[in-house]
């Protein structure tokens, strides 16, 4: 027996991925449906090659009857929509950031903790932010073989991360340059053709924006909450790709040895580390795949037990999408879609515990 599946924000960069993926791998769906707003009614979306979906109104659907939703439509709407979806029975899988930090909510990426799903008690799952999903597949091997204390990271973040209206302003603004045409700026703060932007998301009261809190957040939630995380995001004129620039501290000696045996092995990660001309890997060649690429790899002088390496994904598919059908298959694979044992109602969740 299949399921029955919900891609709400269809319309979008991340709902499109999210059936072109759902597709790709055959996920075992009897029936999908897309969900966008009220404005994308009657549209038709692709899903795989040969089906094309017409797009229903998220706020008349009843989610009654269907088994899982995968959610991609803002924060806001998120909030209003996810909550009704699990009290009809339907496991939410979110890819906004409303949800990743409450209790009773476990916050996943398959490869680092999937068994944290077995302790939602709420039918909803959090799919992390694009930036930390790639950076933690790569730190957990090195932590599990040299216990990682603190995590340095500069991204160098695509603009697809802000949605189709971020890569259509790219888009605008570099066409417009070389007519002429003066930069409309609309969902960065400034221009960000031919530019570099060090603010993503809003800013804290310590200086700090909330893209990196989130990035320290979550690796804590994800992977260890002892590890300490300064990260300082960048928006960058790529239109898919995040790439980042990290290195880390750890209690044990590092070996660099181990570290490459590590990472070679580890589920999600191709290193490629050639220490030559073109020995790495850029943004634009890790469009559309699954990986998350790890380069650049040595070791740090400057503090004790320190490695550095870089780090390169596709944000709309291991960022978002791929991670969103990972963990929907894993839900799969350990049975958690029966007898409602992610809707534990009554059990009052652990507030201390990292899910
Ligand atoms: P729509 O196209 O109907 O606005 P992106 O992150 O690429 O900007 O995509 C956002 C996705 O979320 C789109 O599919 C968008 O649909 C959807 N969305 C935005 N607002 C709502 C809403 N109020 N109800 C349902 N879907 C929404």
């Amino acid at each position: 027996m299949g399921y029955r599946v919900a891609v709400v924000g269809a319309t979008g960069a991340v709902g499109r991925e999210l059936l072109r993926i759902l597709a790709e791998r055959n996920f075992p769906a009897d029936e999908v449906v897309a969900l966008a707003s009220p404005r994308s009614v009657g549209r038709e979306v692709s899903f795989g090659d040969d089906k094309v979906l017409k797009v229903q109104n998220l706020e008349t659907f009843d989610f009654k009857g269907w088994d899982i939703a995968l959610f991609s439509p803002g924060g806001a709407v998120s909030a209003k929509y996810a909550p009704k979806a699990a009290a009809a029975g339907c496991v939410v899988i979110d890819n906004t950031s409303h949800f990743r930090m409450e209790p009773g909510i476990p916050l996943v990426v398959p490869e680092v903790n999937a068994s944290a799903l077995k302790k939602a008690s709420r039918g909803i799952i959090a799919n992390p932010n694009c930036s930390t999903a790639q950076m933690v597949v790569a730190l957990k091997p090195l932590h599990d073989l040299f216990n990682i204390r603190r995590v340095v990271v500069s991204t160098y973040q695509a603009v697809s991360g802000a949605g189709k209206d971020g890569m259509d302003e790219l888009f605008a603004q570099t066409k417009g340059t070389f007519v002429n045409d003066p930069p409309t700026v609309a969902q960065f703060t400034k221009q960000i053709a031919f530019n570099v932007i060090p603010h993503i998301d809003r800013f804290l009261e310590d200086g700090s924006t909330k893209e990196e809190w989130k990035m320290a957040v979550e690796t804590r939630k994800i992977l260890d909450p002892d590890i300490q995380v300064l990260a300082t995001c960048v928006r960058v004129p790529v239109f898919i790709g995040h790439s980042e620039a990290i290195s880390i501290e750890c209690e044990k000696p590092v070996d660099l040895k181990k570290a490459r045996e590590a990472l070679r092995k580890a589920p999600g990660v191709i290193l490629r580390d050639e220490r030559e001309d073109g020995g790495y890997v850029t943004p634009i060649e890790c469009v559309g795949e699954d990986a998350t690429y790890v380069s650049r790899l040595r070791i740090d002088p400057s503090v004790e037990n320190g490695l550095a390496f870089w780090c390169v994904s596709d944000n709309l598919r291991k960022g978002a999408a791929l991670n969103a059908v990972q963990i929907a298959e894993s839900i799969v694979q350990q049975g958690l879609l029966k007898d409602g044992q992610l809707f534990r109602r009554n059990e009052i969740p652990d507030e201390d515990e990292a899910v």
